[in-house]
């Protein structure tokens, strides 16, 4: 057992003089299509160029999942390496949570289809929907099985096939989205603080700045609604920024207080991946410097509840965290939803 580097900061789970156990993350994983799509493809297919996405966004490339590739396709593949990662067998998962706006359909689950394609035989499965903050809430969710010993071994995926809900004659937001998915196992691990802290946000009166009016209950698919794009997303853009910017920094300041940790002693902050200028908004108001940032944005654009699942396996494969470093998450979706959590790796 590796002990913890550190145990100056205050775990907010040990407030109340908290003898439990903790929840800590014992391996990522993540899986991204083949196929890439450029900002000079499309200049091909709406009226933009590379040199606005580049400057309104950071974003130069995403990827889109194959004809026949759904999210559990995407969402498995991710588990399988972060279960690898984790050293888990299928048969040792006691419940897989994954977080999509883009399941494979409305029913059933996401997550039974991942249950099957991995052979989870004993796993409780659900899906959560919390748009792009759904990979913290779902973290969140498995940490109170795990502390309160109900489950030891919890898979939590993000995973999203976002090019099915992409409207791709509209400039504004086609530009910004990609598929992909991030996995990771949790468990208990000794001398470890895990996730010491999980902040969930939502507001509800801003539902309209980011939503898919079609395909639910108040507007099931008719050839109308198909003919009246409704069965794809819709978004305010300015206004979504300025939300993202307020209701990330808002987040990040009440875990790190929480915590009684100061942002300096983070060593890597990962944030939702949705546009470079919000990333840079957020890091300036939270005292962040740019070196503390990881940013994978310019490959995989916004992935939703997948884009803080990738770049954290991306941050600990390149090495960017080593065990006992202390990791803040920040996420913002619809809603609005947003979240942030503190993790020692
Ligand atoms: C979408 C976003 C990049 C637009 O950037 P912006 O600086 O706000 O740009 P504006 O909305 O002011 O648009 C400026 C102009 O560019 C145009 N434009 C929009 N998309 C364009 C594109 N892909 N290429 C070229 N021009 C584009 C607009 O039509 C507008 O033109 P107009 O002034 O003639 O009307 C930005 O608002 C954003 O990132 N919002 C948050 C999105 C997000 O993260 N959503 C997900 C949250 S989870």
């Amino acid at each position: 057992m590796t002990p913890a580097k550190s145990t100056e900061f205050k775990n907010p789970r040990a407030k109340y003089n908290f003898q439990g156990r903790t929840c800590s993350i014992a391996g990522v994983g993540s899986y991204v299509p083949a196929k890439i799509l450029t900002n000079s493809d499309l200049e091909k297919m709406v009226e933009t160029s590379d040199e606005w996405i580049t400057t309104r966004t950071g974003i130069k490339e995403r990827r889109i999942a194959a004809p026949d590739e759904f999210t559990s396709d995407m969402a498995a593949a991710a588990a399988q390496r972060a279960m690898a990662n984790a050293g888990v067998t299928a048969d040792q998962l006691d419940l897989i949570i994954v977080a999509t706006i883009t399941p494979d359909m409305p029913f059933p689950s996401t997550a039974c289809l991942v249950q099957r394609k991995i052979g989870a035989r004993k796993a409780a499965a659900f899906d959560l929907e919390a748009a792009c903050s759904g990979f913290i809430y779902a973290l969140e969710i498995a940490q109170q099985f795990i502390m309160s010993r109900t489950y030891d071994t919890v898979l939590v995926v993000g995973a999203e096939k976002l090019s099915s809900i992409t409207d791709w004659k509209d400039r504004n937001t086609c530009v910004l989205f990609g598929d992909g998915a991030g996995a990771a196992v949790l468990r208990s691990r000794q001398n470890s603080h895990g996730l010491l802290t999980a902040v969930m946000g939502a507001d509800g009166e801003k539902a309209d700045l980011l939503f898919m009016p079609g395909g639910g209950s108040r507007c099931p698919a008719t050839p109308e609604s198909v003919n009246a794009r409704m069965h794809y997303l819709r978004m305010e853009g300015k206004e979504t920024f300025k939300n993202a910017v307020q209701a990330m920094q808002t987040a990040a300041e009440e875990a790190l207080r929480r915590c009684e940790i100061d942002i300096a002693r983070i060593k890597c902050i990962i944030p939702h991946q949705a546009n470079r200028r919000i990333i840079d908004a957020v890091a300036e108001r939270i005292g962040a410097n740019q070196s503390q940032l990881f940013v994978n944005l310019h490959k995989y654009g916004n992935t939703s509840a997948a884009s803080v699942a990738i770049a954290l396996d991306e941050a600990v494969a390149s090495g960017r965290v080593e065990r006992g470093d202390l990791i803040l998450l920040l996420v913002f979706g619809a809603g609005l939803t947003w979240g942030a959590a503190v993790i020692e790796w």
